[in-house]
């Protein structure tokens, strides 16, 4: 294995010991940078940093965190930290992005991070309030971009102000909502949006004579999005006893049965969420916004859908395309404050929110992919129980210990 060629595809990845490959993730940091793997070694989170997280710390809970290899995103080549307790994930997720190389990786752009602060205003008259609102849009935009300056020399801001009628099951209004859409450059963005609503409410209220009630970010991120897509040469898919035809239609028509079901639709996109997830807990984001933001944003067609397809074209090429709200961040709560989080950002180099979204849903794909290509063959069964065996003697050996 040569890892100074800086290639992430290492074969036998899974058979080192943990220490061989926590080297091999040093010299992948390079000089200097590869004492901070010593951390990870002692849980990766001190009492004293713990305490700056969170209230009423009593100790430390751990989960492994691994290094998944094999993965190109837009050209790049990554090792992408995992943090999971599901046997498979981390394995299905090296697998498929060996595969992925065949078609040259993933390819996966993001929009502009733009969140979304909901406003809830009440008024007697709702559509007057709407113009009075609209008519002072620059001025409420300036109230809400000083109460954080901060973003503002990063770049970011509020952008501009959207009011929505809400009516009821009768159709009648019942109050507005005002989305205030924000640029949060390389935050999650929660605090400066949910800043910059309660910011608004005393101009809100006097402009409109209303009563502002919530505000708040929503997490259903729909300006945020990532899309992901790889091409797969057909004859990538062949596995053990299948022919790769057999396993790319097996894979197609999986992607269909997601597509006309919400209840496979729910498991399919929970496989995505097992790569997503795992990404966002390694780095310290908000894995609970993302999850909330993907599944409402699967069912805004009115029907539950898969946020992955997959598709043959001319025969001979397997397409896939993901997209989905990613709502994440590379500064701010624990994406500083953890010591691990903070590590799994150097081993990937990443320096951008955007590219962490990009590499976080090239994983959610490349384990859609590998469950799909599993299921479609000798289902998931072995491989899974192969590592719940491995599991058990663990459990065995701890208890041995004791
Ligand atoms: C298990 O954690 C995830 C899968 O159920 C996903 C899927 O069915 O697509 C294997």
């Amino acid at each position: 294995m040569n890892i100074s060629l800086k290639s992430s595809r290492l074969p036998g990845w899974h058979r080192h010991s943990a220490a061989i490959r926590g080297r091999k993730v040093s010299d992948w940091l390079g000089a200097g940078k590869g004492t901070q793997l010593d951390s990870l070694w002692a849980g990766g989170l001190s009492i004293r940093a713990a305490e700056r997280l969170v209230e009423n710390v009593v100790g430390i809970f751990g989960l492994p965190f691994s290094v998944a290899p094999n993965f190109i995103v837009n050209g790049r080549e990554l090792l992408v930290p995992m943090v999971i307790e599901e046997p498979s994930v981390v394995a299905a997720a090296a697998n498929a992005a060996r595969i992925a190389r065949f078609g040259g990786g993933f390819q996966v752009s993001a929009s502009e991070p733009v969140m979304i602060c909901q406003v809830q205003l009440f008024a007697n008259d709702l559509e007057k309030a709407r113009i009075q609102v609209e008519e002072n849009e620059a001025e409420l935009l300036s109230v809400a971009a000083a109460s954080d300056k901060t973003l503002l020399r990063f770049g970011g801001g509020p952008l501009s102000l959207e009011v929505r009628t809400i009516t009821n099951d009768q159709g009648q209004a019942e109050f507005l909502v005002l989305h205030l859409h924000v640029c949060v450059v390389d935050a999650m963005g929660a605090n400066s949006v949910n800043s910059m609503g309660e910011a608004l409410v005393p101009h809100l209220e006097k402009i409109t004579a209303g009563k502002v009630g919530l505000r708040i970010l929503t997490n259903l991120a729909d300006q945020r999005l990532v899309t992901a897509r790889v091409s797969l040469p057909v004859s990538s898919l062949a596995m053990r006893d299948y022919v790769a035809e057999e396993v790319s239609a097996g894979i197609v028509s999986a992607s269909r049965f997601a597509e006309l079901d919400p209840y496979r639709a729910t498991t399919h996109n929970k496989g995505i969420m097992n790569g997503v997830d795992a990404v966002l807990l390694a780095t310290g984001n908000d894995w609970r916004a993302v999850e909330a933001g993907a599944h409402a944003f699967a069912a805004q067609a009115g029907t539950y859908r898969p946020l992955c397809t997959w598709e043959l074209d001319r025969q001979d090429l397997l397409r896939g395309q993901l997209r989905m709200p990613m709502a994440v961040g590379i500064v701010g709560g624990a994406t500083q404050v953890h010591p691990s989080a903070r590590l799994a950002l150097d081993i990937m180099g990443v320096k951008k929110a955007n590219e962490l979204a990009c590499i976080a849903a090239a994983v959610g794909m490349a384990n859609n992919l590998a469950a799909l290509r599993a299921l479609a063959t000798e289902g998931i069964q072995k491989g899974h129980m192969r590592l719940h065996e491995r599991s058990r003697d663990l459990i065995a050996d701890s208890k041995k210990i004791d």
